[in-house]
């Protein structure tokens, strides 16, 4: 009698192992698409040049965009209901970048992963009020890289980029130039915007905070739903931004092809290197080849590959596993010889280590600390600057929106906008220890520089992470430590950002702000305050 009850049990026990770990490995959570949309490519700007400046113009504003059959969506964009153009800059050249408010709330726009002064930079600083504009003027002096553009006012960035605002901005040099790699816009070179909306049922889209930040199951690709794109049979280049608000992606080809990757954040590998994923937190950027002249259609997928607790995690917090469908692409005959694979791409000269003036600690989730520094805190001596310097006073600037009922710290505070965080000498080479004390991972993101990984957890980062960075995902746990040189733009008074890239985060205050000055020890004679530039 016994038997068969010990048989049923374990039968049962196996099945529902069985039924979770296909829900939670295998099912696809934006399963059954049929690729009927071609992949929207955004428009490419190369600007006008004015007297030896390249000049732009970005227009935020409201819209309207059918991204599911039938259903009109509320949206904001660039020059366009959605998303806004690819903007083309040049190593060497001067750009204005003149930005249009006409949305009915303020706004900025950063220039993520570029080199500017502090107060071209776009960050909560540079307000842009609606219906007035403002001038971003700089001359690009980094190598080629794919970076690219958001709005970041204080606490509703999340919002405002999940509406449409934000675009791609690539910058080409000699060098790119002289690369044997496509190169034709939309056609081998294709931008790759990724990103996860939800929607309600009159498609609207919906910005509902889960986990503490906003995930979405319905996937947008340079805004197209469901999204096929037909490419030539031979080798082809995507650059990939992760332009969400807070999902980590596992890309990969549903066929397991491999592909190389051959850039990060801030420019080129030092060669190619085959892989068949890369992974993409929000922020990151990253560039691949991968050669079709097999002929066979492939699927770009993102894989429930967060590891087995933080996807059984995701899986019953109820933000999807990762396992989603992005991209059909189907190959035609190709009407050229495919490009090479380069041998090498660039060469990036390690910063050494011994040369650092500073490590500087940036505890990511640590307990809050107590006092008008910490978290909640206004007024008093806010700032650190310089030794003992008596720095800006709380109360202006304004408060960081809350999103959640907690901010995340870093270094035990959260954002305030009347506060200076750290004061860096310019000129210096400076490591930063980041580590992550909290249950979940973060992509830390410094403005102004790109940096080198030196070390996680002490061991030397991978080969995908040997390029340039401008922003690093930091999993529970672990201390990387990055390496950076501030060889420009002092300026005493206003300040750079460094923040979590997960969006809701940084709006609920994961953000610390930094002053690049010339003699930090000057500030201490005479008190900084926080200016908007
Ligand atoms: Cu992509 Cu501070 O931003
Ligand atoms: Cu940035
Ligand atoms: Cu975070």
């Amino acid at each position: 009698m016994l038997k068969p009850t010990i048989i049923g049990l374990l039968t049962v026990v196996l099945l529902s192992v069985l039924t979770c770990y296909w829900l939670i490995f295998i099912r696809v959570t934006n399963a059954g698409l049929t690729f009927e949309n071609e992949l929207q490519i955004p428009e490419q700007s190369f600007g006008t040049v004015v007297e030896g400046r390249r000049q732009f113009h970005l227009t935020v504003a409201e819209g309207t965009r059918e991204f599911l059959p039938g259903r009109q969506t509320p949206t904001a964009g660039v020059n366009g209901p959605y998303l806004g153009p690819t903007l083309r800059l040049r190593r060497g050249e001067d750009v204005d970048l003149v930005v249009q408010n006409n949305l009915d709330e303020m706004t900025t726009m950063h220039w993520h992963g570029m080199h500017v002064p502090a107060r071209m930079d776009g960050t909560p600083h540079q307000r842009i009020e609606p219906g007035e504009s403002w001038t971003a003027s700089f001359e690009v002096h980094q190598q080629a890289a794919p970076l690219w553009y958001h709005p970041h006012p204080h606490g509703t960035t999340g919002r405002q980029v999940y509406r449409g605002v934000s675009g791609l901005m690539w910058i080409d040099d000699d060098e790119s130039d002289a690369l044997d790699l496509p190169k034709t816009y939309g056609v081998d070179d294709i931008p790759l915007v990724i990103q996860d909306r939800e929607f309600d049922g009159d498609g609207a889209f919906r910005f509902a905070v889960n986990q503490g930040a906003v995930y979405g199951s319905t996937m947008l690709l340079n805004g197209t739903w469901s999204p096929l794109l037909r490419v030539e049979a031979r080798r082809i280049r995507f650059r990939l931004l992760n332009g969400s608000n807070a999902r980590i992606y596992y890309i990969g080809f549903d066929d397991g092809r491999e592909f190389h990757q051959i850039a990060t954040d801030g420019g080129f590998l030092e060669a190619p290197l085959q892989t068949n994923r890369v992974i993409l937190a929000p922020g990151e950027r990253t560039e691949i080849l991968v050669d079709f002249s097999d002929g066979a259609e492939a699927v770009l997928k993102s894989y429930p590959e967060a590891g087995l607790v933080e996807t059984i995690g995701s899986y019953f917090g109820g933000i999807g596993t990762g396992n989603l469908q992005l991209l059909k692409i189907v190959p035609q005959p190709p009407s050229r010889v495919s490009h090479g694979l380069p041998e090498r791409l660039s060469s990036i000269p390690r910063i050494d280590a011994a040369q650092a003036a500073k490590a500087r600690p940036m505890v990511l989730a640590g307990p809050v600390q107590r006092g008008p520094e910490g978290q909640g805190g206004r007024g008093g001596r806010a700032a650190r600057v310089g030794q003992g310097a008596q720095g800006p006073q709380g109360g202006q600037g304004g408060r960081a929106r809350r999103v959640g009922p907690l901010g995340i710290p870093i270094n035990g505070k959260t954002m305030d906008m009347a506060r200076i965080d750290e004061v860096v000498r310019l000129g210096d080479i400076e490591i930063w220890e980041v580590t992550n004390r909290g249950g979940q991972p973060h992509p830390f993101h410094v403005h102004l520089v790109q940096f080198q990984i030196l070390d996680r957890n002490g061991r030397p980062p991978s080969a995908s992470e040997r390029g340039w960075k401008d922003t690093v995902l930091v999993p529970p746990g672990d201390l990387v430590r990055i390496i950076m040189r501030f060889d420009r733009y002092a300026d005493p008074q206003v300040p750079y950002m460094y923040h979590c890239h997960i969006m809701e985060h940084e709006d609920n205050g994961m953000m610390g702000q930094f002053l690049v000055v010339e003699d930090p020890a000057l500030l201490s004679n005479s008190p900084s305050h926080v200016a908007g530039g």
